[in-house]
């Protein structure tokens, strides 16, 4: 096993699959969390596996605190915590508001934002004491502008980017970088109902981004090249800012 232990959250598919292939390039041991979709994230780990490099499954729930405290500090004790975190777990339950019911809400919020607090809360310590990390935490461009139907994922979002620049003021002095990625329209099944036509008409290239656009950002993110950036958000959107 590589030295560097790696935490990428919803990283069964879409853009957590794609930056954990990308991590794991760099010679280090990838953690492919998921909580439903097992054998699309034993995939993940096959195709990782068969480029000659590290990945292994780690099932949790994010929005499930005590089931995070569990698998994690079992984690911890094994090979002691993570060098990188990237809180990329979210989903969706878009709804006008008047109409929203409150599992929409608490869904949303629990999975986004307690996600990133029942991940990085038990890891950050261990971290601390290695005085080098990098926490990478997905939001969207939706808490930047807003969107309609999409109140509880945008306060989500939005809560991710206050505790990413609250969380890297606090961590600035022990080697620790924490940022966060706000991709706009990236080609996965969480936009697939919305129309290249729409896409065009609102984004300035014209164009869904790609997986892989997302993860070589938080890859340079992850990098001793980013020593000296921290408490940013960094857009992927294809020139909506
Ligand atoms: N796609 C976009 O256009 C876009 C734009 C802006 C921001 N984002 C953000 O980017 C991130 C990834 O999005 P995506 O498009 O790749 O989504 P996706 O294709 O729907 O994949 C979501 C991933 O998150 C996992 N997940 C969901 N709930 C979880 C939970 N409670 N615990 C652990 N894992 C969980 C899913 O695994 P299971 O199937 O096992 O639940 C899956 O691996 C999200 O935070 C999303 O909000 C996406």
């Amino acid at each position: 096993m590589t030295s560097k232990h790696v935490l990428v959250t919803g990283a069964s598919r879409g853009i957590g699959a794609a930056i954990a292939t990308t991590l794991a390039a760099s010679d280090r041991h990838v953690w492919i969390n998921y909580r439903n979709s097992k054998s699309e994230a034993e995939g993940v780990v096959a195709s990782i596996r068969q480029l000659g490099f590290d990945a292994s499954t780690l099932q949790f729930d994010v929005s499930d605190r005590k089931a995070c405290a569990a698998v994690l500090g079992a984690c911890i004790e094994k090979h002691g915590g993570f060098d990188i975190i990237v809180n990329n777990a979210g989903i969706t339950a878009d709804v006008p508001f008047p109409g929203m019911e409150d599992e929409q809400w608490d869904s949303v919020i629990q999975t986004s934002l307690g996600g990133f607090y029942n991940v990085c809360r038990p890891l950050v310590m261990p971290m601390i004491r290695k005085r080098w990390g990098r926490i990478v935490n997905m939001t969207s461009i939706a808490a930047l502008h807003g969107n309609r139907g999409q109140v509880n994922y945008a306060a989500a979002k939005a809560g991710i980017i206050g505790a990413t620049k609250s969380l890297a003021r606090e961590l600035a002095s022990r080697g620790i970088c924490v940022n966060a990625v706000a991709p706009g329209f990236i080609n996965t099944g969480m936009i697939e109902h919305i129309s290249k036509d729409q896409i065009r008409q609102i984004v300035p290239m014209g164009r869904a981004g790609s997986v892989q656009e997302v993860a070589s950002v938080v890859a340079f993110l992850c990098s001793d090249a980013a020593s000296y950036v921290s408490g940013e958000v960094i857009n992927v959107s294809g020139g909506i800012i």
